[in-house]
């Protein structure tokens, strides 16, 4: 330790410090030596690959697991895991009074008094209106429950706060309300430890990134240290290795359907990037980085003002625009509406009207097969959930390119806003989607659409990105400039 972080260290005694901790599940060795020490006022980023340990280091802060070696010594813990463990039926305050004894121990008045007092404070420790306290938690937006789960951990008497990937369902406003409230938390004191598979978030929001991968603790930075770059290589070698021989690479063969090649506009550029048949190319990369201007280029949105786009012939390349709500989705129609309008060309009859039951038909059959929820295609969009309505979107983009001669199509935060159940089935149309011949480029904030999806990867920084690479191609200087 140098002299200046053993002073810094002084008088702020740590609020966790694990050393050599270890659990096995039957074969699998989940953690393997894991030693991690956060203090007070810290916001620590833990960013790993799916299957990397991150969950079951959480669950042991937590105390569902015992650890089977190691030691740990902790402050007072409060963790808000992905479901929140609020019970939706019942109140803000009733979900605020679980586990607190001591509010039931006085006169029934005064405990009246009491309760709402501290449900006041709870709520505004975390920046949410009192009168919030008496509405149920299921009329709440999904970012409000996340922080009435904050506000009972703090209630709770946290000093450390660990959130495991409570921003990867939020839309992003929310998600920023969350990261400010979570910061403003640790200015008052306490400490931070946030999962995410955003790593653009962790990099803008923490002041020390951890990284964890295969049960092993192989990276502990200062924020400054770290970029997306190298954290995007690091974790898509890994998971690549761990995903085995089904999930091997796509071999991008014969000419590409898509073509960048310094292609720029006045904003953003130069972008050099192919995407072939059959292929699934992802880029991600920082707010603001120019990452969305990758995607209008490559969509034809936006013309060049320099370099150039190309398609090969007969090729149509669709968009997913990245803001949902804002862009593509029509809210106050019918499911089968926002599904064929698109396409309704194909159900043109020769008199020039539209076959109206032909168009339900196929509507209805592509909701079965994208297994839209509820199946009813006649629901406003607007009733479906984000991971529905994500769904209904992507399908008018199958149908719009099955009558093409080739297709590809610019992907934009495909699962931005959707619920975990949701996720699953988009990854799964995306990879129908290549598996057809159609050559996919996904533009994400969210590494895990990246590591889940991508054949070759790319990361757009200071408005550029030059190159892709396959998760194997990873240097070992690379890796151990890391370690
Ligand atoms: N209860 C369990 N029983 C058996 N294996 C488990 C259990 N929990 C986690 N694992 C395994 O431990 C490894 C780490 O899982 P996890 O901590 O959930 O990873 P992460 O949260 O980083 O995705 C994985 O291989 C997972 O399959
Ligand atoms: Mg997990």
């Amino acid at each position: 330790m140098t002299l200046r972080s053993a002073q810094e260290g002084q008088g702020r005694a740590p609020l966790l410090s694990l050393v050599n901790v270890t659990k096995s599940f039957d074969a699998t060795q989940a953690l393997r030596g894991v030693s991690l020490t956060i203090k007070a006022g810290e916001f620590v980023g833990l960013v790993g690959p799916n299957g990397a340990g991150k969950s079951t280091l959480i669950k042991i802060l937590d105390g569902v697991y015992g650890p089977d070696g190691g030691t740990i010594t902790a402050g007072r813990v409060g963790v808000v895991h992905q479901d929140l463990g609020l019970i939706d039926s019942l109140t803000v305050t009733e979900n605020l009074r679980l586990g607190q004894p001591a509010l039931c121990s006085v006169p029934p008045l005064l405990s009246a008094v009491r309760e709402r007092d501290f449900c006041r404070e709870a709520l505004r420790a975390v920046g949410l209106r009192a009168d919030l306290a008496h509405r149920s938690v299921e009329r709440l937006s999904l970012g409000e429950r996340t922080l009435v789960a904050i506000a009972r951990t703090l209630a709770r008497g946290a000093e450390l706060i660990v959130v495991d990937e409570a921003t990867s369902t939020l839309p992003p406003r929310e998600s920023g309300w969350l990261i400010d409230t979570l910061k403003a938390r640790r200015l008052a004191g306490a400490a931070v430890l946030m999962v995410s598979h955003k790593l653009a978030e962790i990099l803008g929001c923490a002041d020390r990134c951890v990284v964890l991968v295969d049960g092993k603790l192989i990276a502990d930075e200062p924020i400054e240290r770290v970029d997306l770059a190298t954290l995007t290589r690091l974790m898509s070698r890994s998971s690549q290795q761990q995903a085995g021989p089904e999930r091997a690479c796509r071999v991008p063969a014969g000419s590409p359907l898509l073509s960048l090649a310094g292609a720029s506009t006045a904003l953003a550029g130069p972008f050099t990037l192919d995407v072939h048949a059959g292929e699934i190319v992802g880029v991600t990369g920082l707010v603001g980085s120019g990452l969305y201007e990758l995607a209008l280029l490559a969509s034809g949105r936006t013309r060049p003002a320099s370099g150039s786009v190309r398609t090969a012939a007969g090729v149509r390349v669709g968009l997913l625009p990245p803001d949902r709500s804002a862009q593509g989705s029509f809210p106050a129609e019918s499911v089968a509406w926002n599904l064929t309008i698109g396409g309704l060309r194909r159900w043109r009859t020769r008199a020039g009207t539209l076959d109206h039951p032909a168009e339900l038909g196929a509507a209805r059959a592509l909701a079965v097969e994208l297994d839209v929820r509820p199946p009813n295609v006649s629901a406003r969009m607007a009733a479906l959930s984000g991971g529905n309505q994500q769904k209904v979107l992507l399908g008018r983009m199958l149908l719009a390119q099955s009558d093409a001669q080739a297709g590809c199509v610019v992907l934009c935060e495909p699962t931005r806003g959707v619920d975990i159940g949701a996720r699953a089935d988009i990854y799964r149309l995306i990879r129908q989607l290549a598996d057809q011949g159609i050559g996919v480029l996904v533009v994400s904030s969210d590494t895990e659409d990246l590591l889940t999806l991508a054949d070759r990867v790319g990361v757009v920084e200071n408005q550029s990105c030059q190159r892709t690479w396959r998760p194997d191609e990873l240097s070992t200087e690379q890796m151990a400039s890391l370690l």
